[in-house]
């Protein structure tokens, strides 16, 4: 049992561990590999890194085709045990329709290192309860890639049913799962 485990509000104390955890290739929330050049700048100005991802965002955000869409307010979580970055999660607060088909409430990634060692359930599971305290919900859609089964095992060991395999709605070619999970009761 992980009895050390933490979900926190990103903090000045655990940014180096995490920009160590960017230089193995950890993909932030379950989404891109961070740039070198990023990497840098957030070793350099730790407390700009945290400002900014905290600061007010614009109601909507475009993708790289130049489309709008509506910006759903999120929190990010790292989960740490003791000084180490283990990983992160965004929490989307509410859905929309394109969160719907495809990103739901929450994406998540743990750092290489520390794969395979049940850490990506437990930060599932304490995201969830972390949703239901502050967001009140009873259950958190989440979706992956059809073949991610890393993902798709982390739901499903939470109790996540899945709702349907289908194409993916923005990524051309590839199929995506979708799943309910239900919120651990208090
Ligand atoms: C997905 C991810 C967060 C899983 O993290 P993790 O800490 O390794 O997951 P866990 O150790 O909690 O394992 C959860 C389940 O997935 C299985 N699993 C983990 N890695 C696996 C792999 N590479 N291949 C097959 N199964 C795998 C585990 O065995 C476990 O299932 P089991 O108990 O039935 O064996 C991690 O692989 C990751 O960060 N990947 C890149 C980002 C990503 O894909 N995020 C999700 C986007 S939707």
């Amino acid at each position: 049992m992980k009895i050390n485990l933490r979900l926190i509000i990103p903090d000045l104390a655990h940014v180096p561990s995490y920009v160590q955890a960017l230089k193995e290739g950890h993909r932030c929330g379950g989404g891109a590999v961070a740039t070198a050049d990023h990497v840098l700048k957030i070793q350099a100005y730790p407390q700009a890194f945290l400002d900014e991802l905290f600061a007010p965002k614009p109601p909507t955000w475009v993708n790289d085709k130049g489309e709008e869409f509506e910006r759903v307010p999120q929190t990010t979580v790292w989960l740490v045990e003791g000084d180490t970055f283990i990983g992160d999660a965004k929490i989307r607060h509410r859905l929309n329709d394109r969160l719907l088909k495809s990103g739901g409430h929450i994406g998540y990634g743990v750092r290489p290192s520390m794969r395979r060692k049940g850490y990506a359930t437990e930060m599932l599971r304490l995201c969830l309860i972390w949703a239901r305290e502050n967001l009140q919900l009873d259950r958190a859609l989440l979706s992956c890639l059809e073949d991610n089964v890393a993902s798709y095992r982390t739901m499903e060991k939470n109790g996540g049913q899945l709702i349907d395999i289908t194409p993916h709605p923005l990524e051309e070619g590839k199929m995506q799962r979708r799943y309910w999970v239900p919120v651990p009761k208090a």
